[in-house]
């Protein structure tokens, strides 16, 4: 199987997760199993780590690599890691984990799939989906969104998702071209979208699809929506000292985890004019980096991907 992907700041991952031995893990993305792997050396034998994907790809590949392993401590799970705290129940029964990592978006292998619709480079069904059976894990297909959803409704994912400046002209282009026939394809979004922008948008370094390919990714697959439903069912599964490696590729999922940390490091929750809590909050993580974590120059050189990563640590108390 040929599966590529460079883990991003794997080293700074496990620095933070301090993986020891006999200790329990969630991979919350498998992806080519770069972190898995690494994580389930060091817990040895005596621990365990689940690792989720919703790619079968991601699953067969991690079976193929770790058919040699020296150890049998990794669970492999086909889900969406929304489900988190029922797949840990399954695998984990009670037990709390050690340590929990989300490291977000698609993979590289995902990208280059020429089966997948990901690639603005590729004609491809219009399908984004990390599953392949969206229904089973209740994805909408691509095809869907750019067919049917109202222009307003497109043209706000593709500013909001996308952070794209022409989504107006591309949502109006979109609809224009379904009512003439549907958009089936990778190919033909991209030559709507090449009709919808000005020339001078077509000449620059980041091709003029690539903002409205991540937008529609992102609504394909609910990938705000699954962070938001999994960070607080992360808390109560850690055991205390134990840790959750967030590492972010968009502005808005960052937004997500900063705000999310900052929530739960805070003892009242309630507004600054009530004289009173009312809520009752107690803080429950202790924010590990108060400044977010980057790759380094040389990580940024050997792997362009690593570029827009954004790493976020905090600890259960
Ligand atoms: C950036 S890759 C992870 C790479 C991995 N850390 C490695 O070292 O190879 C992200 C992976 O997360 C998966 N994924 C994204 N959203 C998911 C979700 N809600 N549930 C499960 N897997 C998801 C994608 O299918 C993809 O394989």
């Amino acid at each position: 199987m040929n599966y590529k992907h460079i883990p991003v700041m794997l080293n700074e991952a496990l620095n933070y997760l301090d993986p020891q031995a006999g200790q329990y893990f969630i991979d919350c993305t498998l992806g080519g199993s770069g972190y898995t792997i690494e994580i389930a050396k060091k817990i040895g034998p005596k621990g365990k780590i689940i690792a989720i994907d919703l790619d079968k790809m991601a699953i067969d590949n991690a079976k193929f690599q770790i058919s040699n392993f020296k150890f049998q401590n990794i669970i492999l799970a086909n889900e969406n890691f929304k489900n988190i705290t029922k797949i840990t129940k399954k695998y984990f029964h009670k037990k709390k984990v050690d340590g929990i990592v989300l490291d977000l978006g698609l993979s590289s292998a995902q990208l280059a799939d020429r089966n997948r619709g990901f690639s603005f480079q590729l004609d491809a069904p219009l399908n984004m989906s990390f599953g392949c059976q969206m229904s089973d894990f209740g994805c909408r297909t691509t095809e869907d969104i750019v067919n049917n959803w109202k222009q307003e409704k497109l043209e706000k994912i593709i500013r909001e998702y996308g952070e794209e400046r022409f989504a107006k002209r591309i949502a109006r282009k979109i609809v224009e071209c379904r009512e003439l026939k549907s958009i089936k394809t990778t190919g033909r979004l991209v030559e709507i979208i090449n009709q919808a922008v000005p020339d001078f948008y077509k000449n620059k370094k980041i091709n003029c699809a690539t903002k409205t390919f991540q937008a529609l990714r992102i609504a394909s697959n609910n990938e705000l929506e699954n962070l938001q439903t999994v960070l607080p069912q992360a808390v109560d599964l850690l055991a205390p000292a134990g840790r959750i490696v967030v590492i972010s590729y968009h502005s808005l999922e960052d937004r997500i985890v900063k705000n999310f940390f900052r929530q739960e490091s805070r003892d009242c929750l309630c507004p600054p004019n009530y004289p009173v809590c009312q809520c009752k909050h107690k803080r429950q993580f202790k924010i590990l980096t108060r400044k977010i974590v980057r790759a380094g120059e040389e990580e940024v050189l050997n792997n362009p991907r690593s570029r827009s990563a954004k790493l976020r640590v905090a600890e259960k108390i």
